[in-house]
């Protein structure tokens, strides 16, 4: 099985190509590689590649530069999705494109499942939303189950498309929050976070092990025994669609949240990092977060939402294996990255 990672410079793209070096055979395009606000170009080389699973994490990521680049926000996250899409289609493979939790508006006080309406309040959060739905035409289910999976048992099944939402990653190959703060608390006495703004942290190395479950056509033993059957059945909240012994998880298609367990506030976050950090032997000059409102925000060109965690109830269900704590996987990451700095 062969996988191809488009963005594979990014935060996310280059922890998949790290993750997955040794274990699959991976290669991937990087943005100065493969530009996805050049469609033709995309096809050309897209079409000259061979995969059977391709990974799309490339983005237009900058929230506050999306709403004054509107055009260009919707062609990287919108349009060129569903060419990706309609070029898997072709090949007969399969696409795993990445979403955010930016779809929703933050209004629900309790965890976003896959079923809840999305309602973006951001251009980021409307072009994402727009490339979900192209994916999604492009396999002819743009209006139908956000989630459901094809017989692994029918010949020649087609490939679903499965779309990954995940909320505030981390981990080492970009700077991402938890780096500005630690790099804060170094040299200031003083650092302040957000602490009226809800999501849950997500470790890529945590993304790139979860992933494997759902590359279609993987054996159980080639996905280090993740490769589980769902046992997922009605009432559960999981369609019904993939109750059958017969029906693989890496099968599902459709939209699907990952992110660790639990929620917290960006002052939550910050302080647990800067704890993990002492608890290291780490110098720091800040030990405390202190509170910062969202209206306090003027520089932001974009809304945010509020209230944006990810229910990831359902790859449990599917998995039978819940995501680990956002704490957890903080305190890892640091152990890793930054102990011995
Ligand atoms: N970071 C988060 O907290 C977060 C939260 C929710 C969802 N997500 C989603 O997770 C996915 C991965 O995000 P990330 O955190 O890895 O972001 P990232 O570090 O900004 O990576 C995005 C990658 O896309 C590349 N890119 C941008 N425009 C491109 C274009 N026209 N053609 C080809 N590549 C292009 C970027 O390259 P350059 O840097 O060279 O432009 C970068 O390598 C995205 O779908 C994002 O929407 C991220």
């Amino acid at each position: 099985m062969k996988i191809v990672i488009v963005g594979a410079g990014g935060r996310l793209g280059a922890a998949l190509m790290r993750e997955y070096q040794d274990k699959f055979d991976v290669s991937g395009f990087n943005h100065a590689q493969l530009d996805l606000s050049n469609l033709d170009d995309l096809r050309e080389k897209l079409n000259a590649t061979n995969f059977d699973v391709l990974i799309n994490a490339a983005a237009f990521t900058n929230v506050d530069l999306c709403e004054t680049q509107r055009d260009r926000a919707f062609l990287i996250n919108a349009e060129a999705p569903g060419v990706l899409a309609s070029i898997c289609g072709e090949k007969n493979a399969k696409l795993i494109h990445f979403s955010t939790d930016y779809v929703f508006d933050g209004e629900k006080p309790e965890p976003y499942t896959e079923e809840d309406e999305a309602n973006p309040i951001s251009v980021y959060g409307e072009s994402k939303l727009a490339g979900e739905k192209n994916v999604l035409a492009a396999v002819g289910e743009a209006d139908g189950f956000p989630g459901t999976a094809t017989p692994s048992h029918t010949d020649n099944p087609v490939p679903r498309h499965l779309i990954v939402r995940v909320s505030w990653v981390f981990g080492p190959d970009r700077p991402s929050f938890i780096h500005t703060i630690i790099k804060r608390a170094r040299k200031e006495r003083q650092v302040d976070a957000i602490a009226d703004k809800f999501s849950t942290p997500t470790y890529t190395r945590d993304i790139a092990e979860m992933l494997p479950r759902f590359f279609t056509g993987v054996a159980v033993a080639e996905t280090d025994g993740h490769g589980s059957r769902t046992t997922a059945g009605r009432g559960s909240g999981i369609p019904t669609g993939i109750t059958d012994p017969g029906y693989s998880v890496s099968d599902y298609g459709g939209i699907l949240h990952f992110a660790n367990a639990g929620e917290c506030t960006w002052q939550e976050y910050a302080q647990w990092a800067l704890d993990c950090c002492h608890e290291a032997g780490l110098p720091l000059k800040a030990k405390t977060v202190g509170a910062l409102k969202l209206e306090e925000m003027k520089d932001w060109v974009a809304r945010r939402p509020v209230y944006s965690v990810l229910s990831t109830a359902r790859y449990t269900h599917l998995t039978g294996t819940p995501p680990r704590a956002w704490r957890e996987a903080v305190a890892d990451y640091i152990t890793r990255f930054y102990s011995k700095k």
